[in-house]
């Protein structure tokens, strides 16, 4: 069976982002999720000194493996000004040492979502353009607007954006 790692790119306890990435991932037929809470895997605030010194926290290396096991990806980012949260942005510093193609060129759904009309799309836009450096192979993607309008009782409540999540879904599965 497949194994898909979903991930919010946030440290938020309630993460929405996080919330959304599982919901997609268990969309997806037959597989196995490893659904990672970046609060989970301690790391420092990244320092090339810290690097050099002291090496990779224990958290770096698990997610590390975690990321190495996956057959896809499901993330969904959170937007902090207009960017990364800090906690995503310090994992990706921290795995980008590890190796640098960070996403193993696997299948990726890639979200974003925030309680405003634009749903995070300022950071989708920058992951878009970046992640496939990093060798994400990017299936679909989508900012999910108005989360708290949107998204009730586990599930999405607005019929169009549900079919093009479902949509998004049948394709990735195509390519897993
Ligand atoms: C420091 C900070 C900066 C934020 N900046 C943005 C922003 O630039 N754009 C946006 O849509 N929402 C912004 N928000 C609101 C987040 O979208 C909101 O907190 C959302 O719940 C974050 O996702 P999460 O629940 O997965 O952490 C910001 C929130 C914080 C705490």
């Amino acid at each position: 069976m497949k194994n898909i790692v979903t991930l919010g790119g946030s440290s938020s306890k309630n993460s929405i982002n996080k919330q959304l990435a599982e919901f997609v991932g268990r969309l997806i037929h037959n597989v196995a999720l490893t659904k990672v809470d970046l609060n989970a895997f301690e790391m420092p605030l990244f320092s090339v000194d810290i690097e050099s010194e002291q090496g990779f926290s224990s958290g770096t290396t698990r997610l590390n493996e975690i990321f190495e096991k996956a057959d896809g990806f499901v993330v969904s980012l959170a937007e902090h000004n207009g960017a990364y949260s800090s906690a995503f942005k310090n994992a990706y510093d921290w795995l980008s040492r590890i190796e640098g193609k960070v996403w193993r060129n696997k299948p990726m759904i890639l979200l974003s979502t925030s309680p405003g009309g634009r749903g995070g799309q300022t950071v989708l836009e920058i992951a878009l353009e970046k992640f496939p450096r990093m060798g994400a192979n990017i299936i679909g993607s989508m900012s999910f607007p108005s989360f708290y309008d949107n998204f009730k009782d586990d599930n999405i409540v607005d019929e169009a954006l549900k079919i093009k999540i479902l949509n998004m879904v049948s394709e990735f599965e195509k390519e897993i």
